[in-house]
């Protein structure tokens, strides 16, 4: 097992990515902290975790509150004995043209895609520093935050931040042995923010297929072991290649 006594967060832990995410952590042997505010879905998911004979737990967050996020981060290092590793899944995105977004969507957006990663990143980095035993922190990002897109204007603008953030946690957090890296998705599962996976959602990649969930939380656990040690403030593409194709190429 590659985590076993470790603790990890998962944000948008309910469903999709974050659900796969945590089951695999669970799987190698971490104590995992379901966070969402979802509810039933954050239940669901530890309970699944615990039948399996993992260790998980729910803790219902809202990530667009730093009361609740400090609270979360307390929370998961009293149940859980610290916090070893931060997988900063959660997102929300807009799908808004510019002229049409408001002020409190552009605003929600942001604070649910840019502000949460870099909120749950400073509380934790504070916990694994107080523990002594370093840490890594992996920021969902997407090829969004790379690329201009015609129905999404915040969370293009989120996603861009949080490849920079990304960089910056890694060399501010460098001195308290916490590693920090960005996985880029691309049509993985779900559309964010919808329930149901289509596995005939069209995509134009290198693979041929739409991701699943497990193509980027295999990614996600290598950068969470010991197996990527010498790794930190990279940005790892799990895309089915799209990024490297040129636009109108098939
Ligand atoms: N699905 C894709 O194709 C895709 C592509 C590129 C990037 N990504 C990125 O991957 C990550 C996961 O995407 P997904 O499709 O699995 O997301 P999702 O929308 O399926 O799940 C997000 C989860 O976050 C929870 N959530 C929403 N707002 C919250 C809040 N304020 N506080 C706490 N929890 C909240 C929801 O309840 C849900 O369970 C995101 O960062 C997303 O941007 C996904």
């Amino acid at each position: 097992m590659k985590l076993s006594g470790k603790v990890a967060i998962v944000t948008g832990a309910g469903r999709n990515i974050g659900e796969e995410v945590s089951r695999m952590l669970a799987a190698e042997g971490a104590s995992v902290a379901v966070v969402d505010l979802d509810e039933a879905r954050a239940e669901k998911v530890a309970a699944d975790i615990v039948a399996a004979g993992g260790k998980a737990q729910a803790f219902i967050c809202d990530v667009a509150n730093e009361d609740d996020i400090r609270a979360t981060v307390n929370g998961v290092a009293d149940a859980l004995g610290g916090v070893d590793i931060l997988v900063n899944n959660v997102a929300m995105s807009d799908n808004k043209h510019i002229f049409d977004i408001t002020t409190e969507e552009w605003n929600r957006t942001i604070a649910i895609t840019l502000t949460a990663p870099f909120l749950f990143g400073k509380h934790a980095a504070k916990a694994m520093a107080e523990g002594g035993n370093g840490g890594r922190i992996i920021n969902v990002s997407s090829t969004s935050g790379y690329y201009g897109r015609d129905r999404a204007i915040a969370y293009t603008a989120a996603k861009g931040g949080v490849v920079n953030l990304t960089r910056s946690m890694a060399i501010q957090l460098a001195p308290h042995n916490i590693r920090v890296n960005s996985v880029v998705p691309n049509k993985i599962g779900s559309p964010v923010g919808k329930d149901n996976f289509d596995p005939t959602r069209p995509v134009s990649n290198l693979r041929g297929r739409p991701g699943v969930p497990a193509d980027l939380a295999k990614a996600i656990l290598f950068l969470a072991s010991d197996e990527s040690d010498f790794i930190s403030g990279t940005d790892l593409f799990v895309d089915g290649g799209v990024s490297a194709m040129m636009p109108g190429s098939k």
